[in-house]
């Protein structure tokens, strides 16, 4: 299976990538190409360090021709830029491509971490990605609360869960197994896509409680 990753040279894309090159090919998307080949060399050399050999590979392009190419793809970008990215990108996926969006509404105010939506009434990110699907029900959202830090290193026992939700069971199946592949992660459904600002909104509370009691990227399991 071939995984995209808009934004791939992020800290999440990163993540993403040295997770999931184990068992698939994954394309690092950019909105320089060159940009996308050089994290994903560092990603690969990364990677091999960790696991010794990996049976997928990581390679970078534009974001374009990652979009084009993926089976399935994760728009992992900030939420103020969802609109003029996935309005170029969206169009072009495949027919049964499955899109992720891990994307936080999230703002820093004198207060804390505060959920953009909320504030400044505006639609969860899922509502704005959903917007520019060509299949609206491929849409799945999922990964808010898992740090960069903590896919980062594939030594680390996460022991957390990952809330999902989506219209589409097929392409929630396809997600879970996703999840399911991070070792000791648990996807947890919560429900139709209407729902994602639930999962989007864990994170500035997660956020907060990490700051306020000084926790080590503190990660969320339902116990
Ligand atoms: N970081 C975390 O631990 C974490 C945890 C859970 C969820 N999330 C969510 O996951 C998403 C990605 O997080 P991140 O920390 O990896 O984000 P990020 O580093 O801020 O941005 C990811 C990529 O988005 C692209 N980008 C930045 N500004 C852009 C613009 N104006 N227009 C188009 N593309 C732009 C950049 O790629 P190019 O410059 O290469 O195009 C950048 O590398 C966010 O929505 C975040 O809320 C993050």
């Amino acid at each position: 299976m071939k995984i995209g990753i808009i934004g791939g040279t992020g800290g999440m894309g990163k993540g993403f990538a040295i997770r999931w090159c184990k068992n698939h090919n994954v394309l690092i998307g950019s909105r320089d190409a060159t940009k996308a080949s050089e994290s994903a060399l560092e990603y690969s050399k990364n990677a091999s360090e960790q696991y010794g050999t990996i049976k997928g590979t990581i390679t970078g392009k534009d974001n374009l021709s990652v979009t084009k190419e993926s089976d399935v793809l994760v728009l992992s970008i900030p939420y103020e830029n969802i609109d003029s990215i996935c309005s170029q990108l969206l169009p072009n996926v495949k027919d049964d491509c499955v899109v992720i969006s891990p994307i936080v509404p999230l703002t820093k105010t004198d207060a804390g971490f505060e959920f953009i939506s909320f504030i400044e009434k505006k639609p969860s990110a899922f509502e704005l990605v959903q917007k520019h699907m060509k299949n609206k029900s491929k849409l799945v959202a999922a990964f808010h609360t898992i740090s960069e830090k903590k896919l980062i290193d594939s030594k680390l026992i996460l022991d957390s869960d990952i809330f999902v939700c989506g219209d589409d069971q097929n392409s929630i199946d396809v997600v879970n197994e996703l999840i399911k592949e991070i070792r000791t992660l648990r996807p947890i459904l919560l429900g139709p896509g209407s729902l994602s600002y639930l999962a989007e909104i864990a994170t500035p509370i997660l956020l907060n409680a990490m700051i306020k009691n000084k926790l080590r990227n503190p990660g969320i399991k339902i116990i």
